[in-house]
């Protein structure tokens, strides 16, 4: 008896202990959670409350982020912050802040947030490729080799024009097996976009049945709905679970298969390699990396040459396919408009020769209905995530170094105090009252400043020529027993039209 109350009173001590360890602990870190969400700062940009650890993450409906985003924008202004867990986040909206903080302040709003998520497939210090790396000097330097080769590429044989109008080409002849039934040419776009980076990076096309091919295109569509999936997004807000072992590998599956795929194809591609023959971008990169020490110190080496490859297909493809796939379904809602660009098509280029970036100056039409496609489309509507590089101020606020800023690009795109019917299809957006093409500057689709989209000149060459040459070869209805494709969009990470089919009637 004596026995079993001592033991009771030591373990209704150590009980107490416990109580009162769990009691310091949770004060801990109820103080350290108190400490990281302070804001010290006067002017800090206003939002919704922040709740311990969690942050605001609860004020965003996520099933319906527009709205709740559209109600904060209204509570708070074009510029509110947000915090998710111990991050925080400033949004920018409107053509009036955008412009001040991607142009004026531009090596402010530079830097890029840590993605611990692509740690496991070889990101890290020095390895960061170029669309997540965080500002600096490995991220110019490759910034600039990309663009330097993408704009010198008389590589090879043939010009990167010449290439595209051949893809350009070989897209028209699956459009015509068709036969002018009723199909979904989706798949047929995103293999025409994804060949012309193919030939860029590893100097070849691929046939569209060829089975590597299918595979590749397969492992992009999987990594692409991976991230969009619930459980990278979750690890993007809670970005401490990534250092649980096996989470990242489970998690991203098929981006790990997406970059081995590209290294047996880098290795394939050095084997082959002959130092006197450049036939591609590797080429350049592999050349480059010769150079030693200081081009390794640069930021040119083998990791670095696999994390650009990965970079130039997802950020170079599914925007380029999504925006052609969205001129079609424009073309199907208005037909007048297709007849128009038709008409602009068959007077300065013909029906037979292919068209060629010189056609583009005596085409105001067909130039500005390619503009509003992708203003309407708005195909990256919140662009990639962006970070101080230094404190800042923006419209009398005060934004410290390290804060995550979000460029709302579709708020720009659609800004009512620059656009006249900023929710219609109205390519006159683009044209002036002689019916000459102009340019607002609110036409940011590729975002500005220091990071803008280095791809830019690539993807006007690739939607001027492969639309021109599409409307030139066919007219694009709507099947008679389907109904009207709806003009709203599925937003995951980029706005895509919902499925729709067309027929293409040969002209
Ligand atoms: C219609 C097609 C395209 C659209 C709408 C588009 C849009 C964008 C946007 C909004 C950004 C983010 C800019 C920012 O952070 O402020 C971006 C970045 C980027 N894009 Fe594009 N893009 C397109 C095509 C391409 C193509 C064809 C390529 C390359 C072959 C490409 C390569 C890149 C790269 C490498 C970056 C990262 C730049 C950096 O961080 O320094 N893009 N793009
Ligand atoms: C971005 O802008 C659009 C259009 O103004 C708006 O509907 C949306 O809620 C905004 N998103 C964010 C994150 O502020």
């Amino acid at each position: 008896m004596a026995l079993l109350l001592w033991l009771g009173s030591q373990l209704s001590s150590i009980w107490s202990n416990i109580s009162i360890l769990g009691v310091f602990l949770t004060v801990f870190a109820l103080l350290l959670d108190f400490m990281k969400r302070r804001k010290k700062w006067s002017r800090y940009p206003p939002g919704p409350a922040s709740l311990p650890f969690l942050g605001t993450m609860f004020s965003v409906d996520f099933h319906n982020p527009h709205r709740s985003f559209s109600q904060l924008q209204k509570k708070f202004g074009n510029i509110f912050s947000l915090q998710n867990c111990w991050t925080n986040l400033v949004v920018l909206n409107g053509y009036k802040t955008v412009k001040e903080a991607l142009v004026h302040k531009s090596e402010d709003f530079a830097d890029r947030p840590p993605f611990p998520i692509y740690e496991h497939i070889g990101y890290g210090e020095n390895s960061e490729g170029i669309v997540v790396a965080r500002y600096g000097h490995v991220w110019k330097e490759l910034r600039r080799f990309a663009l330097s080769t993408l704009r010198n590429f008389g590589m090879g044989k043939k010009s990167l024009e010449e290439h595209v109008v051949e893809e350009a080409g070989f897209l028209c002849s699956e459009i015509m097996s068709e036969e002018g039934k009723s199909f979904d040419i989706q798949v047929l776009l995103k293999n025409a976009v994804c060949n012309m980076i193919c030939h860029i990076v590893f100097g070849d096309r691929f046939d569209y049945g060829d089975e590597t091919f299918k595979k590749l295109l397969q492992l992009f569509q999987n990594s692409l709905d991976e991230e969009t999936g619930f459980l990278p997004q979750l690890l993007n807000v809670v970005p401490i679970l990534v250092r649980i072992p096996g989470v990242p590998q489970k998690a991203f599956q098929a981006q790990k298969e997406l970059m081995d795929f590209i290294d047996v194809a880098i290795e394939k591609h050095r084997k082959t390699w002959d130092p006197a023959y450049t036939r591609d971008i590797t080429d350049v990169f592999l050349k480059e990396m010769e150079k030693g020490k200081a081009a390794e110190e640069n930021g040119f080496h083998y990791n670095n040459l696999r994390l650009v490859t990965l970079d130039l297909f997802t950020a170079g493809s599914e925007t380029t396919s999504t925006t052609i796939h969205w001129a079609l379904l424009y073309m199907l809602l208005h037909p007048e408009i297709q007849s128009k660009v038709q008409e602009e098509i068959d007077r300065v280029i013909g029906r037979e020769r292919p068209p060629a970036m010189t056609d583009q100056a005596s085409m105001p039409y067909t130039n500005a209905v390619i503009h509003e496609v992708q203003r309407c489309g708005d195909v990256v509507p919140l662009g990639i995530p962006h970070r101080t590089y230094r404190d800042t101020e923006l419209q009398g606020f005060f934004i410290p170094k390290g804060t995550t800023v979000i460029i709302n690009l579709s708020s720009v795109l659609k800004d009512e105090t620059v656009w006249e019917k900023p929710n219609e299809f109205y390519p006159e957006h683009f044209l002036d009252a002689k019916g000459q093409f102009v340019k607002p500057e609110a036409f940011l689709p590729f975002s500005a400043g220091r990071r803008a989209c280095l791809g830019e000149q690539l993807a006007r060459m690739e939607l001027f020529l492969v639309f021109t040459t599409l409307l030139q070869k066919f007219t694009f209805v709507v099947p008679e027993d389907q109904p009207r494709p709806r003009v709203d969009s599925h937003f995951a990470l980029t706005n895509s039209p919902h499925p729709y089919l067309l027929r293409a009637l040969p002209r």
